[in-house]
């Protein structure tokens, strides 16, 4: 049985106070309540310190929207892997598509942070996903298996269990829309597939792969009951604590 993993993308929301405040919200929320899933949040990178103190000895865990794969240098507005663990961050999201799309991150610059922050002990969430037009095109398959193949070169077998892959269909992020339960299914299915010929059937069964686009409370229990589907990475509704752990409890 593969482990459900609900992962909350801040993106560039709440100020230090304001991070406090929800994850203060968060954590009383959750209470001690047994949970069946791993639970991640991913705050802007000025409200990590104190995120991980505030998550210290709870069921939530850190990570970081970004890094870059150099080590230290002059690289202004950047920060590295080994910051990113300093403060006490467990993951880093890479490759999503506002990463791609707004700041023009390609595969390979993509694949070089892959490296890197599997090198200095951060587990990455890989987004991949398609734009509208290319699922018009129907090259909605072609476009995710670049997108892995490139992404994930010259990474081995052995850390693959160190990655969660998040398909994220582009047209599906933050606008209401998202991917039915099958449509998800079938993609997840395929990147299943993709990744048992790239590597092993025993790495693709063990491989988390979290559907992100408009997951909220009302369609995230649909969502995760698909075979392959193993979790949600969350923008919108993970701003409010109350949806958040809505989303956690569905899983
Ligand atoms: P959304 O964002 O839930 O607001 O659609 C998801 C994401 O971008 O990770």
């Amino acid at each position: 049985m593969r482990r459900k993993v609900i992962a909350g993308n801040w993106k560039m929301n709440n100020n230090l106070p304001e991070s406090q405040n929800l994850i203060t919200k968060l954590i009383s929320g959750l209470g001690n309540e047994k949970l069946n899933c791993e639970v991640i949040i991913c705050p802007p990178f000025p409200s990590l310190s104190e995120a991980a103190s505030l998550v210290k000895n709870t069921v939530v865990k850190l990570g970081a929207q970004n890094m870059y794969f150099e080590d230290s240098g002059a690289f202004t507005g950047e920060v590295s892997a080994s910051m990113l663990k300093s403060v006490g961050c467990e993951y880093v999201i890479l490759g999503h598509s506002e990463r791609r799309t707004l700041f023009g991150e390609n595969d390979q610059l993509i694949n070089k942070k892959i490296k890197k922050a599997l090198t200095s002990g951060l587990k990455p969430i890989f987004c991949v996903g398609e734009t509208l037009q290319e699922r018009e095109g129907n090259v909605t398959k072609n476009v995710i298996k670049r997108q892995i193949t490139e992404g994930l070169k010259e990474i081995s077998a052995n850390d693959m269990d160190r990655i969660i892959i998040a398909y994220e269909p582009v047209w599906a992020i933050g606008t209401g829309k998202t991917a039915t339960p099958e449509q998800a299914e079938e993609v997840h299915a395929f990147i299943r597939g993709l990744i048992s010929s790239l590597y092993s059937q025993s790495v693709a069964e063990s491989l988390v792969i979290q559907y992100g686009g408009s997951v909220k409370p009302d369609n995230a229990k649909e969502l995760l009951s698909q075979k392959n589907i193993d979790g949600s990475l969350v923008g919108g509704a993970c701003l409010k604590a109350d949806s958040f752990i809505s989303i956690i409890k569905a899983a």
